[in-house]
């Protein structure tokens, strides 16, 4: 399923685009169905805008051009995957704690694309996946106990007992939170997580989503 999306969203990419390359396992497949676009020479001139130091290593070792955000005015398509995408196609991102630089790069794309399989689609977000917070390292008891106040658990993801916390990519660790009854008023909540002094960004991606493109099985096929 996630094979037939990466490929259906590069049919969207125009060569001379600027596009953000998301992170996770499915946007990691649309970045080698590019590669091998480029390779053949049917898409020519792409530049890539990466969302995080994975997206950024397997860009470089597929010879995909690559340029800093700070460096772009606007990028044309962004792509992504996403952990959960309701019906107003508001999103919860962040599951490989990446949602920061692909926040900054959706914000900055004239369209954001997401690819993902059916098992993404929810009616109302957060009732099972966590929303992952950012958050300054020696800031995650405050904010843990601002969040609780919200009537949010939340917890410091770890990498492994042994390894210790997941540590992002700007350095800072991740507060994965769940709220009792799911998050109805996404907005509210993006701002107000925001708010909390020590978060440096949440991953609800609000607003921001141009298209989806859902890859489920068919009479044992995987469609878009
Ligand atoms: C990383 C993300 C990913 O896009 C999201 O977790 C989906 O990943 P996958 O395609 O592996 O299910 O937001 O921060």
């Amino acid at each position: 399923m996630k094979q037939v999306v990466a490929d259906a969203a590069i049919r969207e990419v125009k060569s001379d685009m600027i596009l953000g390359l998301g992170s996770g396992s499915t946007a990691a497949l649309m970045i080698k169905s590019l590669a091998d676009e480029m390779r053949s020479g049917k898409l020519q001139n792409i530049k890539g805008v990466a969302t995080s130091f994975q997206s950024e290593v397997l860009a470089l070792e597929l010879n995909i051009p690559l340029i800093d955000l700070a460096s772009v005015s606007q990028i044309d398509l962004a792509i992504d995957g996403a952990d959960e995408v309701d019906p107003g196609f508001q999103l919860i991102k962040g599951g490989g704690a990446c949602h920061v630089r692909e926040k900054l790069v959706a914000s900055k794309a004239d369209q954001l694309l997401i690819v993902v399989d059916e098992t993404k689609l929810v009616q109302n977000l957060n009732l099972s996946f966590p929303l992952p917070v950012e958050v300054l390292p020696n800031a995650w008891k405050q904010v843990q106990e601002v969040i609780s106040e919200m009537k949010g658990s939340s917890t410091l993801r770890m990498a492994t007992k042994k390894a210790g916390p997941v540590v992002t990519d700007q350095g800072n660790l991740i507060l994965d939170v769940l709220f009792d009854d799911g998050i109805n008023n996404p907005k509210d909540i993006e701002m107000k997580i925001n708010n909390i002094p020590g978060v440096l960004e949440n991953g609800l991606f609000v607003d921001l989503t141009d298209k989806v493109l859902v890859g489920k099985i068919e009479n044992n096929t995987p469609v878009v």
